[in-house]
Protein backbone atom coordinates (compact mmCIF):
# COMPACT_ATOMS: atom_id res chain seq x y z
CA UNK A 1 0.00 0.00 0.00
CA UNK A 2 2.69 2.04 -0.26
CA UNK A 3 3.71 4.22 -2.85
CA UNK A 4 7.01 4.63 -2.30
CA UNK A 5 8.72 1.99 -4.56
CA UNK A 6 12.64 1.70 -3.63
CA UNK A 7 13.86 3.54 -6.61
CA UNK A 8 16.71 0.83 -7.57
CA UNK A 9 14.28 -0.84 -9.00
CA UNK A 10 11.85 0.86 -11.70
CA UNK A 11 9.01 -1.68 -11.66
CA UNK A 12 5.59 0.58 -10.17
CA UNK A 13 3.54 -2.33 -8.77
CA UNK A 14 0.02 -1.51 -10.81
CA UNK A 15 -2.59 -4.46 -9.30
CA UNK A 16 -1.55 -5.66 -5.48
CA UNK A 17 -3.82 -8.27 -4.24
CA UNK A 18 -3.56 -9.31 -0.80
CA UNK A 19 -4.91 -12.45 0.87
CA UNK A 20 -8.10 -12.65 -1.09
CA UNK A 21 -10.38 -14.73 -0.02
CA UNK A 22 -13.96 -15.34 -1.60
CA UNK A 23 -16.50 -17.92 0.08
CA UNK A 24 -19.55 -18.79 -0.96
CA UNK A 25 -21.32 -20.26 1.82
CA UNK A 26 -19.31 -23.14 2.79
CA UNK A 27 -17.08 -23.41 -0.60
CA UNK A 28 -14.00 -21.59 -0.62
CA UNK A 29 -13.07 -20.52 -4.10
CA UNK A 30 -10.45 -18.44 -3.27
CA UNK A 31 -7.87 -18.75 -0.46
CA UNK A 32 -5.51 -15.78 0.28
CA UNK A 33 -3.74 -14.98 -2.93
CA UNK A 34 -1.38 -12.51 -3.36
CA UNK A 35 -0.63 -11.53 -6.39
CA UNK A 36 0.92 -8.20 -8.14
CA UNK A 37 1.26 -7.07 -11.25
CA UNK A 38 3.78 -4.19 -12.48
CA UNK A 39 3.91 -1.83 -14.66
CA UNK A 40 5.01 -2.95 -18.23
CA UNK A 41 4.32 -7.02 -17.28
CA UNK A 42 2.20 -9.26 -18.90
CA UNK A 43 1.04 -11.86 -15.61
CA UNK A 44 -0.67 -14.97 -16.39
CA UNK A 45 -3.11 -17.03 -14.22
CA UNK A 46 -3.81 -20.61 -14.86
CA UNK A 47 -5.14 -23.34 -13.33
CA UNK A 48 -7.71 -26.36 -14.06
CA UNK A 49 -11.24 -25.70 -14.18
CA UNK A 50 -13.13 -24.32 -10.87
CA UNK A 51 -9.60 -23.49 -9.67
CA UNK A 52 -10.70 -19.98 -8.79
CA UNK A 53 -9.85 -18.07 -11.45
CA UNK A 54 -12.36 -16.39 -12.25
CA UNK A 55 -13.63 -15.47 -9.28
CA UNK A 56 -10.28 -14.08 -8.32
CA UNK A 57 -10.67 -11.81 -11.36
CA UNK A 58 -14.47 -10.75 -9.66
CA UNK A 59 -12.88 -9.68 -6.62
CA UNK A 60 -9.98 -7.72 -8.43
CA UNK A 61 -13.08 -5.76 -10.35
CA UNK A 62 -15.34 -5.06 -7.37
CA UNK A 63 -18.20 -7.39 -8.96
CA UNK A 64 -17.13 -9.93 -5.93
CA UNK A 65 -16.58 -8.33 -2.74
CA UNK A 66 -13.93 -10.37 -1.20
CA UNK A 67 -14.27 -11.91 2.28
CA UNK A 68 -10.75 -11.54 3.41
CA UNK A 69 -8.01 -9.49 1.70
CA UNK A 70 -7.61 -6.29 -0.61
CA UNK A 71 -7.03 -5.29 -4.03
CA UNK A 72 -5.08 -2.20 -4.78
CA UNK A 73 -4.38 -0.41 -7.72
CA UNK A 74 -1.18 1.72 -8.06
CA UNK A 75 -1.33 2.29 -3.93
CA UNK A 76 -4.81 3.00 -3.27
CA UNK A 77 -7.71 0.45 -2.25
CA UNK A 78 -9.77 -0.04 -4.87
CA UNK A 79 -13.93 0.44 -4.35
CA UNK A 80 -15.53 -2.39 -3.99
CA UNK A 81 -18.08 -1.32 -7.01
CA UNK A 82 -17.07 -2.70 -11.10
CA UNK A 83 -17.77 1.28 -12.21
CA UNK A 84 -15.73 2.58 -9.69
CA UNK A 85 -12.91 0.19 -10.85
CA UNK A 86 -12.91 0.90 -13.87
CA UNK A 87 -12.79 5.00 -13.17
CA UNK A 88 -10.02 3.70 -11.20
CA UNK A 89 -7.96 2.56 -13.83
CA UNK A 90 -8.96 -1.43 -14.10
CA UNK A 91 -10.81 -3.03 -17.26
CA UNK A 92 -11.82 -6.25 -18.05
CA UNK A 93 -13.23 -8.59 -20.65
CA UNK A 94 -15.12 -11.91 -19.56
CA UNK A 95 -14.69 -15.28 -19.78
CA UNK A 96 -18.13 -15.26 -21.38
CA UNK A 97 -18.37 -12.53 -23.80
CA UNK A 98 -20.70 -9.19 -22.73
CA UNK A 99 -21.46 -6.96 -25.38
CA UNK A 100 -24.62 -5.43 -26.47
CA UNK A 101 -25.38 -7.76 -29.06
CA UNK A 102 -28.50 -5.45 -30.22
CA UNK A 103 -25.77 -2.19 -30.66
CA UNK A 104 -23.67 -1.55 -33.30
CA UNK A 105 -19.55 -2.74 -32.82
CA UNK A 106 -18.91 0.98 -32.70
CA UNK A 107 -21.51 1.90 -30.24
CA UNK A 108 -20.08 -1.00 -28.25
CA UNK A 109 -16.76 0.76 -27.95
CA UNK A 110 -18.53 4.07 -26.81
CA UNK A 111 -20.24 2.34 -23.80
CA UNK A 112 -16.44 1.41 -22.63
CA UNK A 113 -15.59 5.14 -23.31
CA UNK A 114 -18.05 6.48 -21.03
CA UNK A 115 -16.46 5.99 -17.66
CA UNK A 116 -13.68 8.57 -19.20
CA UNK A 117 -16.60 11.12 -20.58
CA UNK A 118 -18.37 13.76 -18.99
CA UNK A 119 -21.61 13.31 -20.99
CA UNK A 120 -22.06 9.82 -19.90
CA UNK A 121 -23.67 7.23 -21.14
CA UNK A 122 -26.91 8.31 -21.73
CA UNK A 123 -25.56 11.33 -23.83
CA UNK A 124 -23.86 9.18 -25.82
CA UNK A 125 -25.76 7.02 -27.02
CA UNK A 126 -28.47 9.39 -27.60
CA UNK A 127 -26.92 12.20 -28.87
CA UNK A 128 -28.06 15.03 -27.57
CA UNK A 129 -27.82 18.29 -28.78
CA UNK A 130 -25.34 19.52 -26.60
CA UNK A 131 -22.92 16.89 -27.21
CA UNK A 132 -21.74 16.85 -30.20
CA UNK A 133 -18.63 17.86 -29.61
CA UNK A 134 -17.74 15.42 -27.21
CA UNK A 135 -19.04 12.74 -28.40
CA UNK A 136 -16.70 13.40 -31.55
CA UNK A 137 -13.72 13.07 -29.84
CA UNK A 138 -15.11 9.70 -28.08
CA UNK A 139 -16.18 8.49 -31.58
CA UNK A 140 -12.90 9.42 -32.80
CA UNK A 141 -11.40 7.62 -30.09
CA UNK A 142 -13.66 4.64 -30.49
CA UNK A 143 -12.45 4.23 -34.34
CA UNK A 144 -9.50 4.61 -33.40
CA UNK A 145 -9.52 1.60 -31.00
CA UNK A 146 -11.48 -0.17 -33.59
CA UNK A 147 -8.40 0.13 -35.64
CA UNK A 148 -6.03 -0.90 -33.31
CA UNK A 149 -8.04 -4.41 -33.20
CA UNK A 150 -8.65 -4.51 -37.02
CA UNK A 151 -12.53 -4.03 -36.88
CA UNK A 152 -13.14 -0.47 -38.10
CA UNK A 153 -14.71 -2.12 -41.39
CA UNK A 154 -17.52 -3.20 -39.34
CA UNK A 155 -17.86 0.25 -37.04
CA UNK A 156 -21.65 -0.08 -38.38
CA UNK A 157 -21.87 -4.08 -37.93
CA UNK A 158 -24.02 -5.35 -34.95
CA UNK A 159 -21.94 -7.30 -32.92
CA UNK A 160 -24.08 -10.19 -32.82
CA UNK A 161 -23.24 -10.93 -36.26
CA UNK A 162 -19.56 -10.78 -35.31
CA UNK A 163 -17.79 -14.15 -35.35
CA UNK A 164 -17.12 -15.31 -32.32
CA UNK A 165 -13.66 -14.41 -32.41
CA UNK A 166 -14.18 -11.07 -33.27
CA UNK A 167 -16.79 -10.68 -30.53
CA UNK A 168 -13.46 -11.04 -28.20
CA UNK A 169 -11.17 -8.64 -29.98
CA UNK A 170 -14.36 -6.00 -29.37
CA UNK A 171 -15.15 -7.06 -25.87
CA UNK A 172 -10.70 -6.22 -25.48
CA UNK A 173 -11.65 -2.65 -27.93
CA UNK A 174 -14.32 -1.75 -25.02
CA UNK A 175 -12.13 -2.33 -22.35
CA UNK A 176 -9.49 -0.04 -23.60
CA UNK A 177 -11.45 2.39 -24.23
CA UNK A 178 -11.45 3.11 -20.45
CA UNK A 179 -8.28 4.30 -21.25
CA UNK A 180 -7.07 1.22 -18.57
CA UNK A 181 -3.62 1.52 -16.65
CA UNK A 182 -3.69 -2.14 -16.31
CA UNK A 183 -6.60 -4.78 -18.30
CA UNK A 184 -8.12 -8.45 -16.77
CA UNK A 185 -8.88 -10.91 -20.04
CA UNK A 186 -10.66 -13.94 -18.72
CA UNK A 187 -9.71 -16.70 -21.55
CA UNK A 188 -9.54 -13.90 -24.31
CA UNK A 189 -8.78 -17.13 -26.78
CA UNK A 190 -11.53 -19.06 -25.57
CA UNK A 191 -13.09 -20.37 -29.18
CA UNK A 192 -10.45 -18.75 -30.98
CA UNK A 193 -8.97 -20.48 -33.84
CA UNK A 194 -5.13 -21.20 -33.91
CA UNK A 195 -4.51 -18.44 -36.82
CA UNK A 196 -6.85 -16.18 -34.56
CA UNK A 197 -4.94 -16.97 -31.18
CA UNK A 198 -1.31 -16.10 -33.15
CA UNK A 199 -3.10 -12.53 -33.89
CA UNK A 200 -4.39 -12.45 -29.64
CA UNK A 201 -0.86 -12.87 -28.74
CA UNK A 202 0.58 -9.90 -31.15
CA UNK A 203 -2.80 -8.17 -30.11
CA UNK A 204 -1.62 -8.16 -26.01
CA UNK A 205 2.05 -7.85 -27.05
CA UNK A 206 0.60 -4.71 -28.01
CA UNK A 207 -1.60 -3.53 -25.38
CA UNK A 208 1.61 -4.15 -22.95
CA UNK A 209 3.29 -1.45 -25.61
CA UNK A 210 0.79 1.04 -25.10
CA UNK A 211 1.80 0.67 -21.60
CA UNK A 212 -0.82 -1.30 -20.21
CA UNK A 213 -0.47 -3.74 -18.02
CA UNK A 214 -1.95 -7.31 -18.80
CA UNK A 215 -3.34 -9.75 -16.18
CA UNK A 216 -5.04 -12.92 -18.25
CA UNK A 217 -6.53 -15.86 -17.72
CA UNK A 218 -6.31 -19.12 -20.22
CA UNK A 219 -5.95 -22.90 -20.75
CA UNK A 220 -3.64 -22.32 -23.97
CA UNK A 221 -0.66 -23.22 -22.50
CA UNK A 222 1.62 -22.53 -25.15
CA UNK A 223 -0.23 -19.20 -25.64
CA UNK A 224 0.34 -18.40 -21.73
CA UNK A 225 4.06 -19.13 -21.80
CA UNK A 226 4.73 -17.41 -24.71
CA UNK A 227 2.98 -14.47 -23.84
CA UNK A 228 3.53 -13.92 -19.95
CA UNK A 229 6.46 -12.29 -17.42
CA UNK A 230 5.64 -14.32 -15.23
CA UNK A 231 2.95 -16.81 -14.42
CA UNK A 232 0.83 -18.06 -11.37
CA UNK A 233 -1.12 -20.88 -11.38
CA UNK A 234 -3.99 -21.22 -9.23
CA UNK A 235 -5.28 -24.53 -7.87
CA UNK A 236 -8.42 -25.18 -5.93
CA UNK A 237 -8.57 -21.37 -4.58
CA UNK A 238 -4.74 -21.31 -3.96
CA UNK A 239 -1.64 -20.33 -5.21
CA UNK A 240 0.29 -22.93 -6.00
CA UNK A 241 3.57 -21.38 -7.71
CA UNK A 242 4.44 -18.28 -9.36
CA UNK A 243 7.10 -17.67 -11.41
CA UNK A 244 8.59 -17.28 -15.32
CA UNK A 245 6.86 -19.22 -17.70
CA UNK A 246 10.04 -21.76 -17.36
CA UNK A 247 9.78 -21.56 -13.90
CA UNK A 248 5.92 -22.52 -13.69
CA UNK A 249 5.84 -24.68 -16.91
CA UNK A 250 8.69 -27.34 -15.60
CA UNK A 251 6.96 -27.32 -12.24
CA UNK A 252 5.75 -30.74 -11.70
CA UNK A 253 2.87 -29.89 -8.90
CA UNK A 254 1.53 -27.58 -12.28
CA UNK A 255 1.78 -30.46 -14.36
CA UNK A 256 0.23 -32.40 -11.70
CA UNK A 257 -2.68 -30.29 -11.27
CA UNK A 258 -3.91 -30.56 -14.62
CA UNK A 259 -3.72 -33.77 -15.04
CA UNK A 260 -3.99 -35.13 -11.62
CA UNK A 261 -8.00 -35.53 -10.27
CA UNK A 262 -10.66 -34.01 -12.46
CA UNK A 263 -13.00 -31.95 -10.17
CA UNK A 264 -16.40 -33.27 -9.72
CA UNK A 265 -18.49 -32.14 -13.08
CA UNK A 266 -15.90 -30.47 -14.51
CA UNK A 267 -15.92 -29.64 -17.94
CA UNK A 268 -12.17 -30.74 -18.64
CA UNK A 269 -13.11 -34.35 -17.51
CA UNK A 270 -13.29 -35.79 -20.65
CA UNK A 271 -9.66 -34.28 -21.37
CA UNK A 272 -8.61 -35.85 -18.15
CA UNK A 273 -9.84 -39.29 -19.16
CA UNK A 274 -7.88 -38.66 -22.44
CA UNK A 275 -4.92 -38.04 -20.95
CA UNK A 276 -5.40 -40.99 -18.17
CA UNK A 277 -5.57 -43.47 -21.17
CA UNK A 278 -2.45 -41.77 -22.58
CA UNK A 279 -0.52 -42.07 -19.82
CA UNK A 280 -1.52 -45.60 -19.56
CA UNK A 281 -0.61 -45.97 -22.80
CA UNK A 282 2.90 -44.88 -22.32
CA UNK A 283 2.99 -46.82 -19.15
CA UNK A 284 2.65 -49.93 -21.04
CA UNK A 285 5.04 -49.05 -23.82
CA UNK A 286 7.67 -48.47 -21.01
CA UNK A 287 6.58 -51.36 -18.84
CA UNK A 288 8.00 -53.46 -21.97
CA UNK A 289 11.36 -51.63 -21.65
CA UNK A 290 13.90 -51.81 -19.06
CA UNK A 291 13.67 -48.02 -17.36
CA UNK A 292 10.28 -48.42 -16.06
CA UNK A 293 11.26 -45.74 -13.14
CA UNK A 294 10.53 -42.08 -15.17
CA UNK A 295 7.13 -43.30 -16.57
CA UNK A 296 4.96 -41.06 -15.34
CA UNK A 297 6.25 -37.93 -14.69
CA UNK A 298 7.49 -38.81 -18.50
CA UNK A 299 4.21 -39.64 -19.57
CA UNK A 300 2.60 -36.39 -17.98
CA UNK A 301 5.03 -34.46 -19.57
CA UNK A 302 3.97 -35.66 -23.11
CA UNK A 303 0.38 -36.10 -22.92
CA UNK A 304 0.14 -32.21 -21.37
CA UNK A 305 1.64 -30.21 -24.17
CA UNK A 306 -0.63 -32.20 -26.88
CA UNK A 307 -4.16 -32.48 -24.72
CA UNK A 308 -4.46 -29.06 -23.80
CA UNK A 309 -4.13 -26.91 -26.17
CA UNK A 310 -5.75 -29.18 -28.67
CA UNK A 311 -8.69 -29.06 -26.56
CA UNK A 312 -8.70 -25.07 -26.24
CA UNK A 313 -8.83 -25.31 -30.33
CA UNK A 314 -10.47 -27.57 -30.99
CA UNK A 315 -13.29 -25.83 -29.17
CA UNK A 316 -15.21 -24.27 -32.22
CA UNK A 317 -17.41 -21.66 -31.27
CA UNK A 318 -19.33 -20.12 -28.08
CA UNK A 319 -18.24 -24.21 -27.24
CA UNK A 320 -17.58 -22.20 -23.66
CA UNK A 321 -21.18 -21.84 -23.21
CA UNK A 322 -22.19 -24.43 -20.58
CA UNK A 323 -18.47 -23.37 -18.53
CA UNK A 324 -20.07 -20.09 -18.54
CA UNK A 325 -23.58 -20.25 -17.53
CA UNK A 326 -22.07 -22.64 -15.15
CA UNK A 327 -20.21 -19.65 -14.10
CA UNK A 328 -22.12 -16.86 -14.01
CA UNK A 329 -25.37 -18.35 -12.76
CA UNK A 330 -25.07 -18.00 -9.05
CA UNK A 331 -24.44 -15.51 -9.18
CA UNK A 332 -27.65 -14.61 -6.23
CA UNK A 333 -24.30 -14.42 -4.15
CA UNK A 334 -23.30 -10.81 -5.05
CA UNK A 335 -25.53 -8.35 -5.29
CA UNK A 336 -23.28 -6.00 -5.52
CA UNK A 337 -22.42 -5.59 -8.97
CA UNK A 338 -23.93 -7.44 -11.53
CA UNK A 339 -25.79 -4.31 -12.74
CA UNK A 340 -23.27 -2.14 -13.60
CA UNK A 341 -21.45 -3.01 -17.03
CA UNK A 342 -24.11 -6.07 -17.89
CA UNK A 343 -25.15 -5.75 -21.17
CA UNK A 344 -28.12 -7.93 -22.46
CA UNK A 345 -29.83 -7.94 -25.51
CA UNK A 346 -32.10 -5.37 -24.63
CA UNK A 347 -30.70 -1.88 -24.76
CA UNK A 348 -28.33 -0.73 -21.89
CA UNK A 349 -30.82 0.72 -19.69
CA UNK A 350 -30.10 -0.65 -16.30
CA UNK A 351 -27.74 0.77 -13.82
CA UNK A 352 -25.27 1.71 -16.31
CA UNK A 353 -26.18 5.36 -16.14
CA UNK A 354 -23.60 7.05 -14.24
CA UNK A 355 -23.64 10.95 -13.23
CA UNK A 356 -25.47 11.85 -16.26
CA UNK A 357 -24.75 15.44 -15.88
CA UNK A 358 -26.22 18.49 -17.83
CA UNK A 359 -23.53 20.18 -17.29
CA UNK A 360 -23.12 21.63 -21.37
CA UNK A 361 -19.54 20.99 -22.47
CA UNK A 362 -19.86 21.77 -26.30
CA UNK A 363 -22.03 24.67 -27.27
N1 LIG B 1 -21.35 -16.80 -7.33
C1 LIG B 1 -20.95 -18.01 -6.93
N2 LIG B 1 -21.63 -18.69 -6.00
C2 LIG B 1 -21.23 -19.92 -5.60
N3 LIG B 1 -20.13 -20.55 -6.05
C3 LIG B 1 -19.41 -19.91 -6.98
C4 LIG B 1 -19.76 -18.62 -7.48
N4 LIG B 1 -18.85 -18.24 -8.40
C5 LIG B 1 -17.97 -19.24 -8.49
N5 LIG B 1 -18.30 -20.24 -7.63
C6 LIG B 1 -17.55 -21.50 -7.43
O1 LIG B 1 -16.20 -21.15 -7.20
C7 LIG B 1 -15.35 -22.14 -7.76
C8 LIG B 1 -14.36 -21.46 -8.66
O2 LIG B 1 -15.02 -21.10 -9.87
P1 LIG B 1 -14.33 -20.18 -10.96
O3 LIG B 1 -13.74 -19.02 -10.30
O4 LIG B 1 -15.34 -19.93 -12.01
O5 LIG B 1 -13.19 -21.14 -11.51
P2 LIG B 1 -12.26 -21.00 -12.80
O6 LIG B 1 -12.51 -19.67 -13.40
O7 LIG B 1 -10.88 -21.20 -12.30
O8 LIG B 1 -12.66 -22.11 -13.70
C9 LIG B 1 -16.23 -23.15 -8.44
O9 LIG B 1 -16.41 -24.23 -7.58
C10 LIG B 1 -17.50 -22.37 -8.66
O10 LIG B 1 -18.60 -23.22 -8.72
MG1 LIG C 1 -13.18 -19.11 -15.27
Amino acid sequence: MTTTDTTTTTKTTVLEASGVTMRFGGLTAVKGVDLKVNAGEIVGLIGPNGAGKTTFFNCLTGLYVPTEGTVSYKGTVLPPTPHKVTAAGVARTFQNIRLFHNMTVLENVLVGRHTRTKEGLWSALLRGPGFKKAEAASEARAMELLQFIGLENKAQHLAKNLPYGEQRKLEIARALASDPGLILLDEPTAGMNPQETRAAEELIFAIRDMGIAVLVIEHDMRFIFNLCDRVACLVQGEKLIEGTASEVQGDERVIAAYLGEPFEGDPGAAEAAAVEAAEQNAAEAAEAEPAPAATEAEAAAEAEPETAPAAAEAEPEPATTEADTAEETPATETPAAEATTEPDDTTPGTGTTSTTSTEGEAK
